[in-house]
């Protein structure tokens, strides 16, 4: 090959990507507050974003955050293992551990980085993976990034997992690591997750919930839907959605933490979250469990979005939560609608594939209990313009 030719997989690449309607780009806004983003003289509202309690702007958090900067520094200068972990960490695990009624809790520095190395470090080369089919892409990356052999059951089949779980027991896996996310990313549905834990106890598997979305959200003082359930072994929430800030943390035994804390690569070999994101994440984790009216309050904001775009014309396919797809189908039309959204002053962003499957681009709708009513039924009058025209 010529040095000429070497940059030709990525020129491929990107045609193929542009000839489809995929290919992406970054757009830059400055945020004024929790729902509204600007960029240039233009101002968006935003139905886009992951804060669901409009927490990355409540004055508790960016306060706790500028002390922690002030007192500890801007970074923590050196891995969890090395001298990394400051007092502040460690009374942040301990609050979390105790919030969340679990025996102990482990920071990580992001989602991704929790769920793409912590299920190869559950596994070896003689396990079996079984994750549901949407499950987010952090989780497949962590799957496929183990040696171990990796299958998906249908998404939200409890029956289909049952049906593989039963022929995986007939075979010789080291042991069995089910995967699943309780709130879905980009669908707004809710796993079974009592029925798929019974099973994983049935079966002894070990049960890995990423719980994301649901955090913050849903649950009882929005502990999530993991809280309820029992028979979880592993439960990945995240700090960068309700939680306003950054980082996530797992929520496990106290043997299970020893042992991330001792193998698992993306916790060992990465400096440790900065001051200012601890500060911010303490804060809001003292303000979510108090937050049930702001709860309430996203919860009629939902009903009154998934109607709405029902009677649009719109499958919003089984959202149950404040994540609403808007099903168009083609990627052409998620961006012509997204275009038309935002030329009206509003954020929704297309997902296309390979984000979500072929043939299911949409507009993903989040909805904060920061949003007002007025500005939904705005949204929805644009919508309905859309539809009509
Ligand atoms: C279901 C799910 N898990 C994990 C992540 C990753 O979390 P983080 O943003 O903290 O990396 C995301 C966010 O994109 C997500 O939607």
């Amino acid at each position: 090959m010529s040095s000429s030719q070497k940059y030709d997989f990525v020129d491929k690449a990107l045609a193929k990507r542009k000839k489809r309607h995929q290919f992406r780009e970054l757009t830059s806004f400055i945020p004024s507050d929790a729902v509204t983003l600007s960029n240039g003289d233009k101002q968006y509202l935003n139905f886009s974003g992951n804060d669901y309690l409009g927490l990355s702007h409540h004055p508790k958090v960016t306060e706790r955050s500028q002390l922690y900067t002030e007192k500890y520094g801007a970074g923590a200068t050196a891995s969890r293992l090395i001298n990394g972990t400051f007092d502040i960490h460690d009374r942040l695990e301990r609050k979390l551990a105790q919030t969340f009624g679990w025996e102990s809790a482990l920071v990580f520095n992001s989602g991704f980085q929790a769920n793409s190395t912590i299920i190869s470090t559950l596994t070896d080369r003689h396990s079996l993976i079984l994750a549901d089919k949407l499950s987010h892409r952090s989780l497949l990356q962590g799957s496929l990034a183990s040696r171990a052999a990796f299958r998906r059951f249908k998404h939200n089949s409890v029956t289909d997992l049952a049906d593989q779980l039963k022929n995986a027991d007939e075979e010789d896996f080291s042991r069995i690591i089910v995967v699943t996310e309780s709130l879905f990313s980009m669908d707004g549905d809710c796993a079974e997750l009592q029925k798929i834990a019974d099973l994983c106890n049935k079966f002894g598997a070990l049960l890995f919930v990423d719980d994301a979305h649901a955090v913050g959200v849903w649950g009882e003082q929005g502990l999530g839907f993991t809280h309820s359930v029992k028979g979880i072994d592993i439960v990945l929430a995240t700090c960068g959605k309700a939680f306003g800030a950054f980082g996530a943390f797992v929520l496990c035994g106290k043997e299970m933490r020893d042992y991330l804390l001792n193998f698992c690569p993306g916790f060992i070999y990465t400096t440790a979250l900065p001051p200012a994101v601890i500060g911010a994440v303490d804060a809001s984790l003292e303000l979510i469990p108090n937050m049930d009216s702001e709860r309430e309050e996203l919860y009629k904001h939902i009903k009154i979005m998934q109607k709405g775009i029902t009677e649009a014309g719109f499958s919003i396919g089984s959202s149950q939560s404040q994540i609403i797809p808007i099903m168009v189908g083609s990627e052409e039309n998620a961006l012509n609608l997204a275009e038309f959204l935002k030329n009206n002053g509003f954020l929704a962003t297309a997902i296309r594939p390979p984000t979500v499957p072929r043939g299911s681009a949409r507009i993903r709708i989040t909805l904060s209990s920061h949003h007002k009513k007025g500005q939904i039924e705005e949204f929805l009058t644009a919508l309905n313009r859309w539809s009509n025209g």
